[in-house]
């Protein structure tokens, strides 16, 4: 079986900095210790607001990372001149709301495909691979390979919100849709609300490939250093 890959999102070490407009904690600095603890990939969304992740910090991460780096972004045509010009590993297309906290559900591919062609035809020409941020649901993933996307990231928003009498249903959704992916040809990451408590059942659905995980590991490296939270993360999801 393929080892599981964990990318790390920084976003929120750059909320932190924000919060001051100053130049600490970088994020920057960030990527490389979470390289140290073992992060196989980073993860950042540059958002059309930058209200965290800035120009600056994807410049210096695509020429620093020693591991793969993987770019969210809204289906924009600045947004997809900046992935051209940097040339990330990977485009995650995710949907971007002004007023949202964080993204809050995934991309409806059934509307608007058109505009998805485009960037991912583009992307793909630029030699960049393409993933879907979609909710288990069957319709999307069927659109996300029409389209022409290399993958698709599950989000396991609902799994993570579902209290205990839910959970093991909405493992069960995760577990189709990631089927579902792999037999229409997509490689299938996932993401979204994922914790130290709550990663391991998804870890074990053997189509997944990737996490991609922010929140849960920025808050305890508070604690314990970005390193080292994200050394725990990568033992809790060896399968
Ligand atoms: N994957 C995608 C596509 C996301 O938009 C996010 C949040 O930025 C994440 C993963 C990470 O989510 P969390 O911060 O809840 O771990």
């Amino acid at each position: 079986m393929k080892r599981l890959r964990l990318g790390v999102n920084i976003d929120h070490v750059a909320t932190l900095r924000e919060a001051r407009k100053t130049i600490e904690p970088d994020p920057v600095t960030a990527a490389m210790l979470a390289e140290q603890g073992g992060a196989d990939q980073i993860t950042f969304h540059l958002r059309v607001d930058r209200r965290h992740i800035q120009n600056r910090d994807v410049r210096l991460i695509s020429e620093m990372a020693q591991t793969l780096v993987n770019q969210e972004m809204a289906a924009t045509a600045e947004m997809q001149e900046i992935a051209l010009a940097m040339h990330p590993d990977s485009v995650t297309l995710v949907p971007e709301k002004r007023e949202e906290l964080t993204t809050e559900g995934g991309l409806n591919l059934l509307g608007g495909g058109e505009k998805y062609n485009e960037v991912v035809k583009a992307l793909k020409e630029g030699g960049i691979k393409t993933a879907a941020f979609i909710d288990p649901d069957l319709s999307q993933i069927k659109a996300a390979a029409k389209i022409g996307f290399d993958a698709i990231e599950i989000h396991t928003g609902e799994y993570a919100n579902a209290g205990p009498g839910d959970k093991s249903e909405m493992l069960g959704i995760l577990s189709v849709a990631a089927k579902t992916a792999v037999k229409y040809g997509l490689h299938v990451h996932a993401g979204h609300g994922l914790t130290y408590h709550n990663v391991q059942p998804v870890a074990l659905i053997p189509e997944i490939e990737e996490l991609n995980i922010g929140h849960s590991i920025v808050s305890r490296a508070v604690f314990v250093g970005i390193e080292r939270a994200v050394r725990e993360m990568v033992e809790l999801m060896k399968r």
